[in-house]
């Protein structure tokens, strides 16, 4: 299914709004009304259809700028959409859609369009059937080659993931490049650490000459993070497409967006749940640390001065070893691995060292003693199946975050560089 053109969904919420009982003539349309309905400029366009219906039936200016301004002042008394919905289309996959009541015709626009892109424009499973059959398989083998020469590469597309879509919307923002007047989302303190991301030209590099200009920087992404799962010992997990790229960074709204290993439970739960993963999936999806490294310079502050009493004492002795001075360089590659068992493998053994007082990051081990999340860390550390599943469920809803779909956005040519043509 292809997207509608924002034009022809301006013309979509004119015509929803005749099949509704309203009427417009040309004559009488104010800038106002424009403003608030763009898709009336196009009239002459559908007028014709609608000459029979509307014959008779002009509304005087002046009445209906007085109806408006009574409107706003005590709420709209128009048809409720979502009623009008389910008496006339019970079949309609609207019919299960409850709108709030709204209070000005900006407000009901607002609505309108919110339900007609969400509904022409959302993410579907084989997006690229048509436009690019091969898309999803060519991203899988070469996330496949490149774990078999460089494995950590895997790890590197789980995070890929959190870091693009927590902040703001699935949308590849996370891959520009420090260039032509754009600051890196990569040059951010949340970043520390992250790597691998000219390999993300080696997976695009190989779209491109199948099928040039048709698979988003965005669903690379999303689909790259899913194969590095299942290559990591994750189930196979379903994950829609059709993501479209940004054309802007959002370095500034890092910090805002992604948590600090330090910060308290209860903040970090409501980041995630402002996205739409509960508590359950949040812990889940911290499984993740379960595969790759943590560098010293985020380690330091539960060894030195005095180690962190939440930390098991024999543990902090392996990470001190590890991480020799409170004060590393942050260019040198001291780091520990996450996990010492199964470093390589996205596993419930996490959750164990959780209940055995060794996690790395303070966010980590808050896990296991904050009583909202340690009955999942419990049943997790228990049961690896379960930790699997809620994992992957979390994954998709992350994945899902306010994508960029339509005529919106881009497709980059380069997954580095907003295109420039
Ligand atoms: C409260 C939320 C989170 C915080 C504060 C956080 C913080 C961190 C930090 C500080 C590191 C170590 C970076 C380094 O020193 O190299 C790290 C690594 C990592 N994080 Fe998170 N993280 C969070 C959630 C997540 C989530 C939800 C995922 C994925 C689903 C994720 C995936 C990873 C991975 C895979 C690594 C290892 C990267 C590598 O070895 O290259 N993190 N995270």
């Amino acid at each position: 299914m292809s997207c509608k053109t924002l034009e022809e969904l301006e013309v979509e919420e004119v015509k929803g709004f005749i099949d509704l009982g309203f009427e417009f003539n040309k004559e009488d349309l104010s800038p106002r009304m424009l403003s608030v309905v763009p898709g009336l400029q196009r009239f002459g366009s559908w007028e014709v259809d609608h000459d029979e219906e509307r014959n008779g039936t002009v509304q005087d200016r002046d009445h209906e700028k007085i109806e408006e301004a009574e409107e706003e002042e005590r709420g709209v008394m128009r048809p409720y959409l979502s009623e009008a919905w389910i008496e006339d289309r019970p079949e309609s996959g609207f019919a299960n859609i409850r709108l709030p009541r709204v209070s000005a015709a900006g407000d009901m626009k607002k609505l309108i369009r919110y339900v007609a892109t969400s509904s022409f424009c959302d993410l579907q499973l084989d997006y690229y059937n048509d436009s690019c059959p091969r898309a999803e398989e060519i991203i899988k083998e070469q996330v496949t080659n490149l774990y078999h020469k460089h494995g950590n590469t895997a790890v590197s597309w789980i995070r890929n993931l959190f870091h693009d879509c927590i902040v703001k919307s699935c949308d590849a923002s996370l891959l520009l490049e420090t260039k032509y007047g754009i600051l890196s989302e990569q040059s951010s303190d949340r970043s520390f650490g992250m790597r691998n991301f000219k390999y993300i030209v080696t997976i695009k590099e190989a779209l491109e000459s199948e099928c040039p200009l048709t698979v988003s920087c965005a669903d690379i992404v999303a689909l790259s993070a899913r194969d590095g799962v299942a290559l990591l010992g994750g189930l196979q997990i379903a994950m829609k497409t059709g993501r479209k790229d940004s054309k802007e960074s959002h370095a500034a709204e890092m910090e805002e967006f992604i948590p600090n290993p330090n910060d308290t439970m209860s903040s970090v739960l409501s980041r995630f749940q402002s996205v739409g993963i509960d508590t359950e999936g949040a812990v889940a999806l911290l499984g993740a640390h379960s595969v790759g490294r943590t560098h010293c310079k985020n380690l330091v502050d539960r060894l030195y001065p005095t180690v962190d009493p939440s930390l098991d004492p024999g543990h902090a002795e392996y990470l001190k070893r590890r991480c020799p001075s409170p004060d590393p360089d942050p260019a040198a590659v001291e780091y520990s691995r996450n996990d010492l068992k199964t470093p390589m493998v996205l596993d419930n053994m996490y959750y164990k060292n959780l209940l055995s007082n060794k996690g790395l990051l303070s966010v980590d081990q808050q896990l296991a003693s904050d009583p909202e999340t340690s009955p999942f860390v419990e049943k997790m550390a228990s049961d690896n199946g379960y930790f699997l599943e809620q994992f992957s469920r979390a994954m998709v809803v992350l994945s899902e975050n306010n994508p960029i779909t339509g005529d919106e956005g881009e497709i980059r040519r380069d997954c580095r560089y907003v295109n420039r043509d």
